[in-house]
């Protein structure tokens, strides 16, 4: 059924529209005019503050920008800041050189590393062993004498050291990622893991991080938001249709590429990098807390905290677990582990169910977040609506409404933790996208800014990136074309 309507009464911002509000649907739906309404009044109260910032281009707010950032670059995390990002924000939010700075959602602790570059003291949260993997090579290696990784960059370049090895580690395969190498890819992939096995450490730890970081290069898959793609010529393609990756490497090539990479670091621009790495320059190192955000704040000091760098997953269905199987299964992580790792994850699939995060997080972070979510009339009308699209068979998976109503409860749970560990002053700045669902759009930047505002900040701005995302194709076919808003929430904690 397709809805036609006329926007009543839209919000202006440098003469783009910016939501369709307060329309009345043809067919008279009830529940989502009561949504659009509630999502108006929202973003009408955050009018205001609503601004497009022209310094956030795409390519700065993605991870793009770190394609030439010696170190950064060395693990492609797609959804992980750029590094320009963060300095950004460090330098927008005036912190001093003691400033404790935390990223709670940190995937590879890139606000972290930006932050001790610059000598404050950071915190990195992160569920899943892929970035803290990272973290971790990052930890190895501090100290360690640029010259020594050369050494060992040259070795894999010139000797190829595994090519004459006779023993093997194998890959330990997911449902989910078998078959996702050829034959000679393993072969060569399970003489390598042979090889590093036997070097001392932190060269182990440094040879199998370069394995671990081509793993998506070499296989017949690429990473796609919701789930893995298969290219044509792997044997699984026969379910998966006619995608086609480019080159796919072989292992010798992705890896001796991955060592000339990380070599050329570490020789040009290397009075930057090797500041970086020797800790006597450095002034800090990375508290990393490998867990779950709700688990890890709880350990955090009150108002400890004076600047938070953070994106948490966006509330869009994709699964980090199943987008990062190959790495999830090269770290050793079983079927059962996965299934777990899903569910801690902060609600953003279909799959999550509620959590209990009684006795996880304490009583009063919880009774304040669920009571700013419950009094939030813009939430609580979209649920509605999305609860009688899917009791009507008009929701494509009725996973969703459980997803949002998960996602919405958890960050408003999540903000309350942040008041307490947060020092009044201090400032957080989060990177979101808005999301559609059934041609309702959810303005998650005013929903958890007004969840802020309950929970003891002020929202000072809702920075706009200068180019909306667009839409699905199914979307729009549905619902016509309007802008979907990626924007960087600014938020000042209060006195308490
Ligand atoms: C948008 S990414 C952040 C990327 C990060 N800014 C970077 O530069 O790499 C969101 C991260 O949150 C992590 N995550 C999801 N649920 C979590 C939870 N409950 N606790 C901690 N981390 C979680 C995901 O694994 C993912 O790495």
């Amino acid at each position: 059924m397709r809805l036609d309507f006329e926007d009543a009464d839209v919000i202006q911002l440098e003469g783009r529209q910016l939501t369709p509000s307060k329309a009345v649907a043809e067919d008279g739906s009830h529940l989502r005019t009561i949504a659009r309404e509630a999502v108006a009044d929202i973003e009408e109260k955050f009018a205001d503050r609503l601004e497009i910032n022209r310094d956030l281009s795409r390519s700065l707010v993605s991870f793009q920008a770190n394609k030439s950032e010696p170190f950064y670059r060395w693990f492609k995390y797609r959804e992980g800041f750029s590094k320009p990002l963060i300095e950004y924000f460090i330098e927008h939010s005036n912190v001093s050189g003691t400033a404790n700075v935390l990223d709670p959602f940190a995937g590879t602790g890139a606000t972290c590393f930006v932050a001790n570059e610059r000598g404050l003291a950071a915190t990195a949260i992160e569920l899943l062993p892929v970035g803290s993997n990272f973290i971790r090579l990052r930890q190895a290696i501090f100290g360690v004498e640029p010259a020594e990784i050369s050494a060992w960059m040259h070795e894999i370049i010139e000797d190829r050291p595994w090519e004459r090895t006779n023993g093997r580690i194998s890959f330990s395969h997911l449902r989910i990622t078998q078959d996702a190498f050829g034959p000679e890819t393993d072969d060569a992939l399970a003489r390598y893991r042979f090889w590093v096995s036997k070097q001392p450490q932190p060269k182990k730890q440094f040879c199998d991080f370069l394995s671990y970081s081509i793993l998506e290069e070499i296989s017949y898959t690429r990473k796609d938001g919701q789930y893995l793609r298969w290219d044509y010529r792997s044997p699984r393609s026969k379910v998966r249709g006619k995608f086609d990756k480019g080159k796919i490497y072989t292992f010798d090539e992705a890896i001796i590429s991955k060592a000339q990479s990380i070599l050329y670091d570490l020789s040009k621009g290397s009075d930057d990098l090797l500041s970086k790495l020797n800790p006597s320059q450095a002034v800090s190192n990375i508290t990393l807390f490998e867990g779950s955000n709700f688990e890890a704040l709880e350990k955090i000091e009150s108002a400890s905290v004076d600047l938070v760098v953070t994106s948490p997953p966006y509330c869009n269905r994709y699964d980090y677990t199943r987008t990062y199987a190959l790495e999830l299964a090269y770290l050793g992580c079983s079927e059962e582990e996965i299934r777990r790792l899903r569910q801690a994850l902060l609600s953003c699939t279909v799959e999550n169910r509620p959590k209990d995060l009684q006795g996880v997080v304490s009583d009063s972070a919880i009774g304040k977040g669920v009571a700013a979510f419950e009094a939030n009339d813009a939430i609580q009308a979209s649920i509605r609506f999305l609860e009688g699209e899917a009791a009507a068979g008009a929701l494509n998976n009725t996973g969703i409404v459980k997803m949002v109503r998960g996602y919405f409860t958890e960050m408003a749970i999540h903000i309350a933790q942040l008041a307490r560990v947060m020092k009044p002053g201090g400032r957080i700045y989060l990177v979101n996208d808005n999301v559609r669902y059934n041609g309702l759009d959810l303005p998650v930047d005013c929903i958890l800014s007004a969840f802020a505002e309950e929970l003891g900040f002020r929202c000072e701005k809702i920075w706009i990136l200068p180019m909306g995302k667009g839409n699905s194709s199914q979307q729009m076919k549905l619902h016509g074309r309007s802008e979907l808003r990626k924007c960087v929430y600014i938020w000042e904690r209060l006195p308490s």
